[in-house]
C-alpha cells in the first residue's frame, strides 16, 4: 500500500491535520479493500467550495484505487463517521449513487466549464443573488489588476521601450494593448486613468496614440467593462474573444501588440490533469454529479420531479437564468428562482474521477493548433519525470491561450499576467492546487513551469515574480518576452548604441571593431546598397557601421535606457571579437518589423539565434 501525504506544511502547523492521521489509517486497514492494490493519499483542500467530498475512491486502471482524504475535513470527523466514509467511498468508486450529469470526460471537456461560462454570461444575476461583486471572491479581496503602483511601473517602462525606438523612428503609429478577461472593467480603468496622468507628465502624448482592446468571452461583461471606461473614449475599444483561440479574432493584431495584460483569467480556463503513479502515467477522467440527498433537496426546493433535474440543468446551461424561467415558468416564477436554482446545482456539484492510463504522452494532446503546430504531452515528460509519483495540471486553456497570444506581441512586446501559478512542478507533490470554488467560478493553479517551456521552444523567455505590491499574495506575475529578436545575428541587440553592423545604414564605417570595415564578397556588397536607401532617415548616432555580413562583435556590456538592460533572459553581451559569417536577414526582418508591423513577418519557433 502507497502512503502519499502530500500537505507537508499542514502536518507541520497543524495538531488537527496530524490527529486525523491514526484515523484514517485505522479505517483504511479495516476497511474491505484490498491493501496491497490501495493507494492512501491525504491532501489539505483550502477551498471551502470544491468539487470533492472529504474521503473519495478514485479507481485506477482496472485494477486499483486510490483512497483520497481532506484532512482539513477529516479533522472533525469522528473514528466511527471516518470508516463509514472509507467504506461508501470504496463501494462507489465507479459508479456510486446520484444523479451524473454527464458521461465519463477528461477534466477541460467537464460540465463544470458551462458553469464557469454561465457564471460570466450571466454575471449581474449571481451578483444581484448574492449581493457580493466577484472581485470579492478573488485572493485578496480584490482584483491585483487595480493596483496603481503596479500599473504605474509597466505604464513607464512601456514609456522606456517608445521613446527608444521613437528615437530610432521605428516606433508605429497606434500603440496596442490587449486585455484578455476584463471582468468589470476596473482594471482597464486603472490602468487608462494612470496612463493619462503618466503621459501627460511624460510629454510625449503617447495617449493620442494609444489603442486599447478588451476582450472577453462574456458580451454582458465587456458591456460592463466599456461602461467603466466610457470616459476614454474612442481609445478603447470591446472585442469578444475566446481567451483559448485569440488568433481567431484578433489576427489583425499579429505583430502589433506592446503588452498584452491579463490577469484572474489563466486560473479560469479548462484543464486536465495528468498523474504518474507507480512509473505509469495517467489521464484523470472526471464526472460531474449530485449526491441523491441533494438532488432530491433541490428537487423538492423546486418542484420538480427527480428525472426532470438532468434535462433542467442542462436548459439552465444553454440559455441562462432569464430564459429558463421563461421557457419554464410552472418551475420558476422570476429570474431570481432560476438563479436560486442555479445556485444551489453550484454548491451540490461534484466530482467522481478516475484513472485511465495513457497509451504515450505523445498520444494525448495538450492543446490544438494548425497542422503539426498543436503541442503533445512530450512537453510535460520533463515536469513529470522529474516527480517520480505526481498528479499535475496541464492548463490546457492556459496554454492554448498563451501561445495563441505570443504572435500578436511587437517584437518588444511582452505579454503580463497576474495569477495563480506553481512556479516548480514539485510543489504538485506538497499541496492541492485546484480544482476549487470561487462563487458562481472555478479556480485551478496554473502550471507556470509548463508555460516556460512551451515558451522557451517559441523563442520567449518568461519570468516569475511574486506580486510585489501586495506581499505575502499567492499571486504571481508572468513575463514572456522575446528573448531572440532584440539579439541580431552579430550578437548585438539591435537597438543599442551601436547596433548591428551587417550592412544596414552605410553611413560610416565601423571604428570599433579589426575586419569589420571591409568585406569585397558580393554578399556584402549587395548587403550594403540595399539598406542603405531604406535606412537614410536613421539618426547618425544609431546607424550601423557598413560592413559585411561577415559580422565582428566587441566590447558591449550594457545599454542604459535600452528595454535590453531590464529582464531579459538572453546570452551575456559579448566581450570577444568574433567573426560570424552569416547573414543578417535576422536583423532585417526584425527592424522592419519593428517599424511596420503589419508587414506578416513570422516568428521564429525555434531559431538557432545566439539568443539561445
Ligand atoms: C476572474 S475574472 C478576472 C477579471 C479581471 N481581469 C480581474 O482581474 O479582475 C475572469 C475573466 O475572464 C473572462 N474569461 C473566462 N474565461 C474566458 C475565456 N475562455 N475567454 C475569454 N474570457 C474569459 C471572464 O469573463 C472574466 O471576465
Amino acid at each position: 500500500m502507497d502512503v502519499d501525504l502530500r500537505p507537508v506544511r499542514r502536518l507541520r502547523e497543524s495538531a488537527a491535520a496530524r490527529s486525523a492521521l491514526g484515523p484514517i489509517m485505522e479505517a483504511v486497514c479495516t476497511s474491505p479493500a484490498e491493501l496491497s492494490r490501495l493507494r492512501v493519499v491525504c491532501d489539505w483542500i483550502q477551498y471551502k467550495q470544491n468539487f470533492r467530498d472529504a474521503v473519495v475512491a478514485r479507481p485506477i486502471a482496472d485494477s486499483d484505487v486510490e483512497i483520497a482524504f481532506d484532512l482539513r475535513r477529516c479533522a472533525g470527523l469522528g473514528a466511527a463517521d471516518l470508516s463509514e466514509s472509507v467504506k461508501q467511498a470504496l463501494a462507489g468508486a465507479e459508479a456510486g449513487p446520484g444523479v451524473d450529469l454527464e458521461p465519463w470526460r477528461s477534466g477541460r471537456d467537464s460540465s463544470l466549464w458551462r458553469f464557469n461560462a454561465l457564471y460570466w454570461q450571466a454575471l449581474s444575476h449571481w451578483e444581484q443573488a448574492t449581493g457580493r461583486e466577484y472581485e470579492q471572491s478573488l485572493p485578496g479581496g480584490e482584483s491585483d489588476a487595480r493596483n496603481t503602483e503596479a500599473a504605474r511601473e509597466l505604464i513607464l517602462e512601456l514609456f522606456r521601450i517608445w521613446d527608444d525606438l521613437d528615437a530610432r523612428r521605428a516606433l508605429p503609429e497606434e500603440l496596442y494593448i490587449l486585455e484578455l478577461g476584463v471582468g468589470n472593467g476596473n482594471q482597464a480603468r486603472t490602468w487608462l486613468d494612470e496612463f493619462v496622468q503618466l503621459d501627460r507628465r511624460h510629454g510625449r502624448e503617447y495617449y493620442h496614440r494609444l489603442r486599447y482592446l478588451m476582450g472577453d468571452y462574456s458580451p454582458h461583461v465587456l458591456e460592463r467593462a466599456r461602461q467603466a471606461v466610457a470616459h476614454h473614449g474612442t481609445r478603447v475599444s470591446a472585442l469578444v474573444v475566446e481567451a483559448t483561440r485569440p488568433s481567431v479574432t484578433l489576427g489583425f493584431l499579429s505583430g502589433k501588440a506592446f503588452l498584452v495584460y491579463i490577469s484572474n483569467v489563466y486560473d479560469n480556463l479548462p484543464t486536465d490533469e495528468l498523474a504518474t503513479i507507480g512509473g505509469r502515467t495517467y489521464l484523470v477522467q472526471t464526472q460531474a454529479y449530485l449526491t441523491d440527498d441533494d438532488a432530491a433537496a433541490i428537487a423538492a426546493q423546486c418542484g420538480l420531479d427527480g428525472q426532470d433535474l438532468r434535462p433542467l440543468i442542462d436548459r439552465l446551461l444553454r440559455i441562462g437564468p432569464e430564459l429558463l424561467c421563461e421557457s419554464a415558468p410552472h418551475h420558476f416564477a422570476g429570474p431570481g428562482d432560476a438563479v436560486t436554482f442555479w445556485r444551489s446545482i453550484w454548491t451540490a456539484l461534484r466530482l467522481r474521477e478516475r484513472y485511465i492510463p495513457l497509451e504515450g504522452l505523445d498520444s494525448y494532446q495538450v492543446s490544438a493548433g494548425p497542422a503539426g503546430q498543436g503541442l503533445t504531452g512530450e512537453i510535460l515528460r520533463p515536469l513529470l519525470e522529474a516527480e517520480g509519483d505526481v498528479r499535475m495540471h496541464v492548463s490546457n486553456g492556459a496554454v492554448a491561450s498563451f501561445t495563441g497570444t505570443l504572435p500578436l506581441l511587437h517584437p518588444f512586446g511582452r505579454v503580463q499576467c497576474h495569477d495563480l501559478f506553481l512556479t516548480s512542478s514539485s510543489q504538485y507533490r506538497t499541496g492541492f492546487y485546484g480544482p476549487g470554488k470561487y462563487d458562481g467560478s472555478v479556480v485551478n493553479w496554473v502550471n507556470g513551469p509548463l508555460l516556460q517551456l512551451v515558451a522557451s521552444r517559441r523563442g520567449f523567455g518568461v519570468q516569475f515574480a511574486p506580486f510585489r505590491q501586495r506581499p505575502g499574495s499567492n499571486i504571481v506575475t508572468l513575463t514572456a518576452q522575446a528573448r531572440d529578436l532584440p539579439w541580431c545575428c552579430c550578437r548585438r541587440p539591435w537597438w543599442g548604441p551601436t547596433p548591428c553592423r551587417n550592412g544596414w545604414s552605410g553611413s560610416r564605417p565601423s571604428t570599433t571593431s579589426a575586419g569589420s570595415a571591409s568585406s569585397t564578397s558580393p554578399r556584402s556588397t549587395r548587403s550594403r546598397s540595399r539598406p542603405r536607401s531604406r535606412t537614410r532617415s536613421w539618426p547618425a548616432s544609431t546607424s550601423c557601421p557598413t560592413v559585411s555580413c561577415a559580422a565582428t562583435t566587441t566590447s558591449t556590456t550594457s545599454w542604459p535606457g535600452s528595454p535590453a538592460s531590464t529582464s531579459r533572459s538572453g546570452p551575456s553581451p559579448t566581450t570577444s571579437t568574433t567573426t560570424r559569417p552569416r547573414s543578417c536577414g535576422h536583423c532585417r526582418r526584425t527592424r522592419r518589423l519593428a517599424r511596420n508591423p503589419g508587414w506578416g513577418w513570422a516568428w521564429p519557433r525555434t531559431s538557432g539565434s545566439p539568443g539561445r
